[in-house]
């Protein structure tokens, strides 16, 4: 899970790798480098400079200032590490023995054992513990080869290496190679890790992400998968993996140009936090216009032909998409009435349930580009495509906030959650936007298959055009108690969130905030469950947080809520204020609403209480070490 970008112009480049480097550091932030071409007139042929450093983008941007680097022709890679520890020893771009080529990667080269002992009996001697490294070498022998067979030294040859190479390949990966030997061209390949194309004005660029060129190019394609593509300052040619050429015209970038602005606050999470009652507002005006109920094809991407035969659903996610899958799955099973099971996308591929007839399978992802849930997807699809009754219907849905993302490319059906680019890597407005989209399909469902009574419905409807405003009176009340109280906690080693019912998974997704930003041990329980064993954990340091909304579990919060403050815990409540509320040490209140929106007011505060104890502890709220925004590994 890395970011990788790559240029050919005829402008310098180290400073365009920067750039694009900065805006894919969300992607992994435990070394970056870059390596150039410089081309001498004189003896027609390149020479090969790299960079690198460990640690953040700051790092080597400081090192080239100090030994700036030439080259109109270059690539760079800001990794996430997975093979060998996040050192500069590590840090792409990675050499052959040549010192002639170099290449970026992200992804996984599953073989890369086998070929590298393959390498070594060659006599080649590895200089990092990377799976990348074997490429450039495995490039170069061919190069060699390819050489001895009477092809020149030139951007073709360049090109059919890399194409054998790749067939020597296992695993997910997309890659970016130069050759000091062919000045000008830059060839790139992928396998199901993402890589897109832009096309400039004399100069051409490859990156992980389309947010890489907004300000260098407005069109871009998408590479396919197992695609290679040669990169001149002429053109960019493309081949399939038979080597055959390919011909797709591009498409233009859209809504990206909102990438990256702080504005005045002092972290994007706290930005994106603000952005909820507009994204809501936006996500509402699209989904549900007043005439939505009679005509829902204006937004939803589901037929209602399709609805109508769907009799189950399944949710593959991760991380805090999941929790948005866990109210949505309540939602459509209890408001929808429909039976729905959300799977850990890590664990689904491997141990499946038995397939099921007049299934909707639901891949909720925000980047849509992780490695996990698209591997549970993909194998679903293949279960799924070698049923061959006709009676046995099988649906695909994606939700997700990337339309540019290979979740968005490889489904049929997909909703986009709209909520613009997130930069910080603990996600909150995406969470919004996931768990707002369950809310349009539990009503869909509800409509369609008749369930609910329709002024139940409209009931819902009605609240949820609410909550915008009800958004933006929470942010500001509760921005302003969690910076006051976040100090109490600095010092806290263990915190246990309760939920229950739909508020279940809002404990998670507080939990799990907490971890990732304030590197607090947390732990979510649905609150029935604490007198079970977790109960034992609970003495005055250990603070509990409690959500408890009036609705069916009301009155059983609360008495779990007791059960904790009667062992000595500070209790802090998540909930409307009232007399029921004195029972907290501290009050997140929020409004007295249908328990059915509550979710969507309840993360609130959760969001920034984690938020404001990771910025008073002096942490790195947008980039947590160890994370990265898209694990785009399994
Ligand atoms: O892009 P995805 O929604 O598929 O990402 C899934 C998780 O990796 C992600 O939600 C992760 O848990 C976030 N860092 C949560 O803040």
């Amino acid at each position: 899970m890395c970011g990788i970008f790559g240029v050919i112009s005829s402008r310098e480049v180290a400073p365009l790798i920067l750039d694009g480097l900065k805006k894919l550091e969300y992607r992994g932030y435990d070394s970056a480098g870059l390596a150039t071409i410089q081309y001498s007139k004189n003896t027609q042929l390149g020479e090969l400079f790299t960079r690198k450093a460990k640690g953040k983008l700051i790092n080597l941007s400081n090192l080239i200032k100090k030994q700036s680097i030439q080259g109109h022709l270059g690539i760079g890679h800001t990794r996430w590490a997975t093979h060998g520890k996040p050192n500069e020893k590590n840090a792409h771009p990675h050499l052959d023995f040549t010192g002639q080529i170099a290449v970026v990667q992200n992804g996984i080269i599953e073989n890369y054992n086998d070929l590298a002992k393959s390498l070594e009996l060659k006599g080649i001697k590895f200089t990092s513990e990377t799976d990348t490294e074997i490429i450039p070498h495995l490039i170069a022998l061919e190069i060699e080869n390819l050489l001895d067979k009477g092809l020149m030294t030139n951007g073709a040859t360049l090109l059919s290496a890399v194409q054998k190479v790749l067939s020597l390949l296992e695993g997910i990966y997309s890659i970016a190679v130069v050759w000091s030997k062919a000045p000008d061209v830059l060839v790139v390949a992928r396998r199901q890790a993402p890589l897109v194309l832009g096309f400039g004005e004399g100069e051409f660029f490859c990156a992980s992400d389309t947010s890489a060129l907004v300000g260098l190019t407005h069109t871009f394609l998408p590479l396919k998968d197992n695609e290679v593509a040669l990169l001149t300052r002429l053109g960019i040619e493309l081949y399939d993996e038979n080597g055959n050429r390919q011909h797709r015209a591009p498409s233009l970038l859209k809504g990206t140009e909102l990438f990256a602005d702080k504005r005045n606050f002092r972290h994007f999470m706290l930005k994106e936090i603000y952005e909820q009652p507009e994204t809501a507002q936006l996500w509402i005006d699209r989904y549900m216009p007043s005439d939505f109920l009679s005509d829902h094809s204006i937004a939803f991407p589901i037929k209602k032909s399709t609805l109508e035969k769907i009799d189950q659903i399944q949710i593959l996610a991760c991380g805090t998409s999941r929790h948005a899958a866990m109210v949505g799955a309540y939602l459509l099973e209890q408001f929808a009435g429909v039976p729905t099971t959300v799977y850990f996308a890590s664990e689904f591929r491997y141990s499946p349930p038995p397939v099921s007839p007049n299934t909707l399978t639901i891949g909720v992802s925000q980047s849509g580009e992780t490695a996990d849930t698209l591997a549970a997807l993909r194998m679903e699809k293949v279960r799924r495509d070698s049923i061959k009754d006709p009676n046995f219907s099988f649906h695909q849905l994606g939700i997700t906030n990337r339309l540019d993302s290979s979740l968005a490319r490889e489904l049929d059906n997909v909703m986009d959650i709209g909520s613009g680019i997130e930069i910080g890597v603990a996600a909150t407005k995406t969470f919004l936007g996931q768990m707002l989209s369950f809310y349009g399909l539990a009503i869909l469902f509800a409509s369609n298959k008749q369930t609910r009574p329709t002024q139940e419905i409209l009931d819902l409807s009605n609240d949820l055009r609410l909550v915008p405003k009800q958004l933006l009176d929470l942010i500001k009340q509760h921005d302003a108690l969690s910076k006051e109280i976040a100090h109490l906690f600095t010092e806290t080693k263990d915190v246990i969130f309760l939920g229950r019912g739909i508020n279940y998974p809002i404990a998670l997704e507080g939990a799990l905030k907490l971890k990732e930003i304030s590197y607090i041990h947390a732990q979510g329980y649905p609150a029935g469950e604490l007198k079970h064993g977790p109960i034992a954990l609970i003495d005055q340091h250990v603070p509990v947080i409690s959500i408890a909304v009036p609705g069916v579990v009301y009155e059983k919060v609360l008495s779990n809520s007791q059960e904790a403050k009667a062992r000595d815990a500070r209790l802090i409540g998540v909930a409307p204020d009232g007399p029921e509320s004195a029972m907290f040490d501290e009050l997140f209140s929020i409004p007295k609403v249908s328990e059915w929106v509550s979710p969507l007011l309840t993360v609130i505060p959760l969001q920034l209480f984690s938020y404001h104890i990771a910025a008073h502890k002096g942490l790195d709220v947008d980039q947590p070490r160890n994370l990265a925004k898209s694990v785009t590994v399994e």
